[in-house]
C-alpha cells in the first residue's frame, strides 16, 4: 500500500483539527458530541431497541469511536492510512480495525446494518465518489443505512476551517444535493439530509432549535442517510 497524506499525522490528528476550529472557540469534542448526538437520534428513530452492527468508513485514528461505540453491537474502522489504523487499535480493543486500499472495503456484502464515512468523501477524487458509494451500499444489509456526515461548502465558517487545516489542501467539498444524488444512483431510498453545527452549544434547547432548522443549509457540517431496500 502507498504511503497516505493522513499517515502524516496519525500522532497529530486532533492537535491539527483543533489549529483548523481555534478561531470558533470551540473544542474538537464539541464536534464530535454534536455528531454522535445527531447519528443516536438516527440509530433510534431507525432501528429502535436493536443495537445495529456498525463499520465507519475512513475513521482515521478512531477518534468519534470513543462517542459512538455504545450504540451498535459489534463495531468496526478501515482506512486507507495504515498508521491512523495502527494507532486506533492500539487506542481501543472493542472495536476491529482494518486498513485497505481505498478500492474494495474488506467485508462481505451484507456484513453491517450501518455504514458511515464522516469527513472522508471530500479527501476522495470526486470521479471515485460514485464507486466510494456503491461499496458502501454493498456491504449494508436489506433495511439498513448508509450515512455520510460531510461540511456543508454553504457555511462560510466551514470554508474558513477547511482553508486552514493543512490535511484539506486536497479537499473537494460536497453539497448536500450531490451526496443525495450519488445515494439516489446507487439505489438508496428514503433520502433525507439534515443540517446541523448552527449554534455554538451543546444544551437541550440549542439542539431543539437546531433540529427545528435542520432542512435549511446553515450549520458548519450535514448528515445524508439512505437505507438499502
Ligand atoms: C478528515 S479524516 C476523518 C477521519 C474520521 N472519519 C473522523 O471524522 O475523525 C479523513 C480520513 O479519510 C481517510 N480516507 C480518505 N480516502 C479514503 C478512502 N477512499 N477509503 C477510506 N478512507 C479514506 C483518510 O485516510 C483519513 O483518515
Amino acid at each position: 500500500m502507498s504511503q497516505q497524506l493522513f499517515d502524516q499525522y496519525d500522532r497529530s490528528y486532533g492537535d491539527v483539527v483543533q489549529g483548523s476550529i481555534d478561531f470558533s472557540g470551540l473544542k474538537h469534542d464539541f464536534f464530535l458530541q454534536a455528531k454522535a448526538d445527531l447519528m443516536r437520534e438516527k440509530i433510534a428513530a431507525h432501528f429502535g431497541m436493536k443495537k445495529p452492527d456498525g463499520l465507519d468508513l475512513g475513521c482515521g485514528v478512531g477518534a468519534f469511536h470513543p462517542y459512538v461505540r455504545n450504540y451498535f453491537a459489534r463495531y468496526c474502522g478501515v482506512d486507507i492510512s495504515e498508521k491512523s489504523i495502527e494507532q486506533a487499535k492500539a487506542a481501543r480493543s472493542d472495536v476491529e480495525y482494518a486498513a485497505h486500499d481505498g478500492a474494495q472495503i474488506p467485508h462481505a456484502d451484507s456484513s453491517f446494518d450501518f455504514v458511515s464515512a464522516i469527513c472522508v468523501m471530500h479527501h476522495v477524487p470526486p470521479a471515485q465518489w460514485s464507486s466510494f458509494m456503491r461499496e458502501m451500499r454493498r456491504v449494508i444489509r436489506p433495511g439498513g443505512i448508509v450515512c455520510v456526515i460531510e461540511h456543508n461548502p454553504w457555511n462560510p465558517l466551514t470554508r474558513l476551517a477547511v482553508n486552514r487545516c493543512e490535511f484539506d489542501a486536497d479537499a473537494v467539498l460536497l453539497r448536500a444535493g450531490k451526496t443525495e444524488a450519488l445515494m439516489q444512483e446507487t439505489g438508496l431510498r428514503n433520502i433525507e439530509s439534515d443540517f446541523f453545527l448552527m449554534l455554538p452549544w451543546q444544551h437541550k434547547a440549542a439542539r431543539a432549535v437546531e433540529r427545528a432548522f435542520s432542512f435549511a443549509p446553515l450549520g458548519a457540517q450535514y448528515m445524508t442517510c439512505g437505507e438499502v431496500k
